[in-house]
């Protein structure tokens, strides 16, 4: 009996985790310090620069990534025959128990451990199909709640620690929040409990401690400089900001609740990849390695196999880079896609912000008022993946002036378009994420997301659904139909929480500030509406 319940504490240790990684996260950006400035001209595209013109995947996410045909990746336990209930229900993360014995024996399989549901069949990029099996943003959130009340989800950890007394002590903190109904600062419809939402975060700027091994040579490791700019910049402002965090970071990795894996997986792919090679398996390979090192030299992974560990990630491969032994970690991905294998719950949902100059990682944050939205849905972009060209197909000759839908269009007018229109379309390209979410949001435009099993960033915190419309791929010939059957009442209040929410989509460089904290001019957002 007592060691059941001793399981149970195990479990939800694991779970208070992931909350604190996800509002770790969220500290990076909760707080703007906001400045004045020009509007961008040119955006700066992985090695290229691509004077006027937005669209971001252009160079980045290239040709060679389309193409891409890796036959070591993607075990096949993909039923077609299961309707997606059926397919839920067997939606069950299982961490790579990896003994040390069975860690070893699965060096050199290049197929991913845990067998997921969903998972396409060999060979077969899910990129260039429609998902067979298609989870709701609905379902994503009962996942998320299933998962962590669930009574057991995770490793028991091999041997005890102090650390995990104290996870324990914050998770039931946490359960146990004071009820907050209403904050000064924190818009109460944007979260999904923001009784556990303030609560987590206050105990994670009192207890989270996060251990980074040096290991690792530079300019894959450690090196965040070459990684501040472009559609991937994601990995290096979080791994700037983690590496010189005064609040969050110790020496000693005894005290640590997690332990970080500072790589830029952008790096790893200009650096490893052999150009027209079609395999990923030297950049696997480097990355498996790293992590036979971290495992002999250290004993923090066997402990807990790896299951507190983590890394942020936003280059498109990731996903399959990180599969293997790097299962078990907290995988915080830019690429998240329920339907490959991304885990709700236990994966973290990163943010992709193109950033054109790294002096001003926010652009141009701003847009019109709801009355000066004269266009009802906006979208613009290369035709990369399938959805986009479906997506032109219906809208892009529609004889409905309010419907904006074009093919790549220049920057300016690009950021006029969000900064104008009531819906910015979010529609997937080779994967499912864009930057166009974070540029909605920061442009004031409700973003309107078509991309099936897209998995949108802090899920976890964010009550996605209360502040974007998620139109599923299949419904794209209903789009404006879809749209303006929202209420002109409800838009308002929908706009109204994309510029509460904003803050928590922006970077800004030194240690995280809160956004009620003296000499942060947050209400400059909401007031610098364009009329
Ligand atoms: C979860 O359950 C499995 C099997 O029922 C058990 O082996 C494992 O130790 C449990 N883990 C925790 C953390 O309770
Ligand atoms: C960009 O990268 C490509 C291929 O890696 C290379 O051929 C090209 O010279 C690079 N361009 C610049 C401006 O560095
Ligand atoms: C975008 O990509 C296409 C195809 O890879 C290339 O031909 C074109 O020059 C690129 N555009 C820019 C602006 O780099
Ligand atoms: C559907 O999933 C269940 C449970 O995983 C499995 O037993 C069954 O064989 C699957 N059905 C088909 C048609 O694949
Ligand atoms: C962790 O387990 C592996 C596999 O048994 C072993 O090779 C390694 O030495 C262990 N690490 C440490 C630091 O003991
Ligand atoms: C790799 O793992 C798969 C699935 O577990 C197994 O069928 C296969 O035999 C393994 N291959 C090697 C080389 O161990
Ligand atoms: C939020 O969480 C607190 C603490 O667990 C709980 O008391 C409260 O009922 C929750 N509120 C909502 C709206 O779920």
């Amino acid at each position: 009996m007592d060691q059941i319940r001793g399981f149970r504490f195990l479990g939800q240790a694991e779970t208070c985790r992931v909350l604190l990684l996800m509002t770790l996260v969220v500290a990076f950006i909760l707080g703007l310090q906001y400045f004045e400035l020009t509007p961008i001209s040119t955006g700066t595209l992985g090695n290229g620069t691509v004077p006027g013109f937005i669209e971001s995947n252009n160079i980045t996410k290239s040709d060679e990534n389309e193409m891409f045909l890796a036959p070591q990746e993607a075990t096949s336990e993909f039923r077609p025959g299961n309707s997606t209930t059926e397919v839920l229900k067997s939606y069950e993360h299982k961490f790579v128990n990896n003994s040390p014995k069975a860690y070893g024996q699965s060096r050199g399989n290049e197929t991913a451990s845990p067998h997921h549901p969903l998972q396409p069949k060999k060979h077969e990029s899910s990129t260039k199909k429609p998902p067979l099996v298609v989870i709701s943003i609905t379902q994503m959130n009962n996942m998320l709640v299933k998962r962590h009340s669930g009574p057991n989800n995770s490793l028991a950890p091999r041997w005890g620690s102090n650390v995990d007394r104290e996870l324990r002590d914050a998770r039931n903190k946490i359960k146990n929040a004071a009820l907050v109904k209403k904050d000064d600062t924190l818009y109460a419809p944007l979260y999904h409990n923001l009784s556990i939402f303030k609560r987590s975060y206050e105990l994670m700027e009192q207890t989270l401690k996060v251990y980074i091994y040096s290991d690792g040579d530079r300019p894959i490791f450690h090196q965040p400089e070459a990684i501040m700019e472009g559609v991937y910049a994601s990995e290096g402002w979080f791994m700037k900001l983690m590496e010189t965090s005064h609040r969050f970071l110790t020496k000693d990795p005894t005290k640590a609740h997690l332990f970080y894996l500072a790589f830029s997986s952008r790096i790893l792919q200009q650096k490893l990849y052999v150009r027209d090679s079609h395999s990923r398996r030297n950049l696997v390979k480097y990355l498996r390695d790293y992590i036979d090192l971290i495992v002999s030299s250290y004993p923090f992974w066997n402990r807990t196999r790896g299951s507190d560990h983590f890394f942020t990630a936003c280059h498109d491969w990731a996903p399959a880079e990180t599969r293997g032994p790097y299962m078990n970690c907290i995988r915080s991905l830019c690429n998240a896609d329920v339907g490959i294998d991304f885990v709700v719950g236990k994966d973290v949902s990163l943010p992709e912000t193109k950033i054109s100059a790294a002096q001003n990682p926010n652009g141009n944050v701003g847009g019109n008022r709801p009355s000066k939205r004269t266009i009802l849905a906006f979208f613009a972009g290369n035709m990369h993946g399938y959805v986009r060209p479906i997506l032109l197909n219906h809208w892009s000759s529609s004889p409905e002036p309010d419907m904006k839908i074009f093919n790549r269009i220049n920057h300016k007018s690009y950021i006029r378009f969000m900064k104008q229109s009531r819906f910015c379309v979010c529609a997937k390209g080779y994967e499912v994420n864009s930057p166009r979410v974070v540029e909605s949001v920061l442009y004031g435009c409700v973003p309107v997301i078509i991309s099936d099993n897209f998995v949108p960033p802090f899920l976890e915190v964010l009550d996605w659904e209360s502040f974007a419309v998620f139109v599923s791929e299949k419904e794209i010939p209903n789009l404006r139909k879809i749209l303006i059957s929202i209420p002109l009442r409800r838009y308002v209040e929908m706009h109204k929480r994309v510029l509460k929410v904003q803050k928590h989509f922006m970077w800004h460089d030194g240690e995280p500030v809160r956004d009620h904290e003296p000499g942060n001019p947050q209400s400059h957002v909401t007031n610098k509406q364009q009329d």
